[in-house]
Formats: C-alpha cells, structure tokens, sequence
C-alpha cells in the first residue's frame, strides 16, 4: 500500500517537472546553463588562487620553522644575522636583501654567494632611502612603497641598542609584496630580532668573562718572566688550527679558553724554580710537572668547562705515551690537549726562555716537523704548519707583530 503511494508521488513529480520544463523558453534554459558555467568557472578559480595561497603559506610556514630550528644552533651574531637575511630573501624570493647599520652604514646580503658586502641600494634616490628607514625605525612595522617601476619593502630589526632596517626591492611588473609576505616578513624580523638581542647579551658576557680571564692569564705569564704572552698567542694558534680541523663556533671558543688557560696551574708553582736560569734538577722538573694538574683543580669549580679542564690537564702528553702527567697514547689524548701541545711546543721554542734564547721560526718549525708521528699528533701539526704559513703570507702586519724579532732571533747555541 506504501509502494503505491510512493510510486504515484514520484510519477506525480516528473509530469510535473515535464509540464514546467514544457512553459520555459528555450533561451532561459541557456542563460542559466551559461550563469551555470560562469559560476563554475569563477569558483573552479577561486579554488586554485586558495591552493595557490595554502601552498604559498606553507612554504612561508615551512620557511620560519627551518628558521627557527636552524638558528637554535648558533651562538654567534654574524652568522644568525646572516641566516636571518638568507631567510628574508628566500620568503621574498630575491635574490639580494639589504640591511642598515647591522655593522656601519649599508651592507647588501648577496643570498647566492652568502656574503655580506658594504653596498647601498644603488636604485633607490638617497631622499626616499632616508625616508623609508625613518619611517621603518619610528613606526616600527613593515611597510611597503612604490617608486617607479618598483616596489621597496622596508622592515625593522631591533636588537641591542640598535634599530637595523632591512630593505628588499621587487619589480612592479613581476608583482606587489602581498599582505602575506609582510606579516610573515614582520613575524621573521621580530623573532629574529629577539635572537640577535640574546646573542648580543651573550657575546657581551662572554667578552667580559674572557676579559676577566685574560686578566688572571696576563697574572701567570707575569709570574713566569720569560713567557710573556705566551698564553694568549697558544690560546690564537689552537682557535685558528681548531677553525681548520672545522669546529664549530662554540668549540672554537672553548679550545681558545683551553689555550689561555693551558698553563693556570704554573699559579702554584714557586717563581725560584719557574725563572731558574739554567736546567732544572730532577725533583724540580717532577715539580713543575704537577702544573697540568693544579690548573685542572684549579678550574673545577667553573660549569660546563669539562673540555678545556681536559685540554688543559693532558697539554703535555705525547702522542707515544712518554708525556705527563698520565702517560696517554693516540686518540687517548683529548682533541683540545693534542692542539695544544703542538702550538704550546711551537710558543716555547719560538720564545726566549730561562734557561735558553729563542729560536728561530725556521727552526722550531723543523721541530714541529721532527716531532709529529712521534711526541705530536702529524695530522694537528700539519695543519698547525699550514696555517702559520698562510698567516704570514696573507696577514703581514698580524705576523709581524707576533713575531718581532724572527728575523734576528737565530737561537744561540
Ligand atoms: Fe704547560
């Protein structure tokens, strides 16, 4: 009985579809079809500008979070505030960014070369530059202008006691910055700013403690007549033969803390023995050996300082097991304490000492070269040799300084 009533409903239905289908002009029916299709067509482009702009925002998204886990890494101001304008360029897609007063007046960051030079915006009037940063630095957000047949986007980055304004150039036929590119631009800047403030902190406590530090050293090599400087120029040699065995930023400094520090412990060492004229006896040289240790102890209270305590402890191990103070062979010796010893063996024979005048660099550097593969580690060495060769070539006056008298210093017999 239900089938029924349902069947004649439906039957009822399509007679009267057919009966209106029926009184409708034929060209009514086509304005629809056709209103039909523009609708389809207006929406199938909506469609593709949204996929379009999720995708754009994705890989803006994706540009900010490689950003941030990137830059967690990095302790330095350079390098982060390089990363950041890498960065900038990319969510922009040019190939050049610029930036204000990072460092003194106009750099240009070339995104390709990833180098940063001093270069202005040649294409901007120096009126409307003036204009953009001052409205960049009181307004504090990123804008967008139009100057011919460009467009400038500008943007604040603040940290320290500096405003820097980053500056990128787009032209107007290959399209407008979008709202989307600005907040993210924005978003970029901010955060970068507040990383580069942290690290600026961090770099103005970390020069004040290596102030404070160089303090004691200069404290020890006063104590020891004869090694004058010698601390610093270990603690120069280790940093620049650690930066060519590629460690990282943050080791870098810590081997330069070892460098300084190697000989902390000469501190409670008596002077009679540290500036005796001539050769030790035994039982001196016995205790002048506890150095290494005493330096070791004496640096136990400072935190997160477990690898230069090390470097510092073992500088004097040879790489056969005949140094001190434990007897360590090869690899056994920590990395920091085998580069120190080679540049600390280099310092000492290249110094004037108690018990004997300096030597030439021609000589200490036919030592260096007796004693890798034996006492010293061949591979630090050669690296050691290297750099002190490209030092003096391409860093003169540097050289010179730090070697005075090496063209008189042929050691007397
Ligand atoms: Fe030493």
């Amino acid at each position: 009985m239900s089938n029924d009533r349902e069947q004649r409903g439906w039957s009822a239905s399509v007679s009267d579809a057919a009966g209106a289908g029926d009184a409708a002009e034929p060209l009514d029916a086509l304005d629809s079809t056709e209103a039909l299709c523009h609708q389809v067509e207006r929406l199938t482009l909506e469609n593709e500008q949204l996929a379009d702009e999720v995708l754009r925002n994705y890989e803006q998204l994706s540009l900010l979070f490689d950003f941030s886990t990137q830059i967690a890494g990095i302790t330095h101001v350079e390098p982060m505030a390089k990363l950041l304008l890498d960065r900038c360029a990319a969510l922009l897609g040019n190939k050049e960014v610029y930036v204000l007063d990072l460092h003194a007046g106009w750099n240009r960051y070339d995104a390709t070369a990833r180098v940063l030079t001093c270069d202005a915006p040649q294409r901007v009037p120096e009126d409307l530059l003036a204009e953009v940063v001052a409205e960049a630095r009181s307004r504090h957000v990123v804008a967008v202008r139009a100057h011919e047949d460009m467009q400038l986007v500008t943007g604040p980055l603040e940290f320290g006691d500096t405003t820097a304004v980053v500056l990128a150039l787009r032209e107007s036929a290959t399209g407008e910055f979008t709202s989307g590119e600005m907040r993210l631009l924005e978003s970029l800047l901010t955060f970068g700013g507040q990383l580069l403030n942290n690290n600026v902190l961090h770099e103005r406590i970390r020069r004040l403690s290596m102030q404070a530090m160089r303090a004691l050293v200069s404290a020890i090599d006063k104590k020891d007549n004869y090694t004058c400087g010698h601390s610093e120029r270990v603690g120069f040699f280790a940093r620049e033969v650690g930066a060519r065995l590629g460690l990282s930023p943050a080791t870098l400094d810590q081997l330069e803390w070892a460098g300084l520090l190697h000989d902390v412990g000469k501190i409670g060492i008596t002077e009679s023995v540290l500036n005796k004229p001539g050769r030790l006896t035994s039982e001196e040289f016995t205790y002048i050996k506890q150095h290494p240790r005493m330096g070791y102890e004496i640096l136990e209270p400072l935190q997160n300082f477990h690898d230069v305590r090390l470097g510092v402890l073992h500088h004097h191990e040879n790489l056969d097991g005949s140094g001190y103070p434990d007897g360590l062979a090869g690899e056994d010796i920590p990395l920091f304490a085998r580069i120190i010893h080679v540049v600390d063996v280099f310092d000492a024979l290249s110094s004037r000492r108690s018990y004997r005048n300096a030597m030439s660099i021609e000589r200490a550097v036919r030592v260096i070269r007796e004693e890798a593969g034996t006492k010293l580690d061949p591979r630090i060495a050669a690296e050691f040799l290297d750099f002190l060769d490209e030092f003096k070539r391409t860093r003169p006056m540097e050289y010179a300084a730090l070697f005075p008298e090496e063209s008189e210093t042929e050691a007397k017999p």
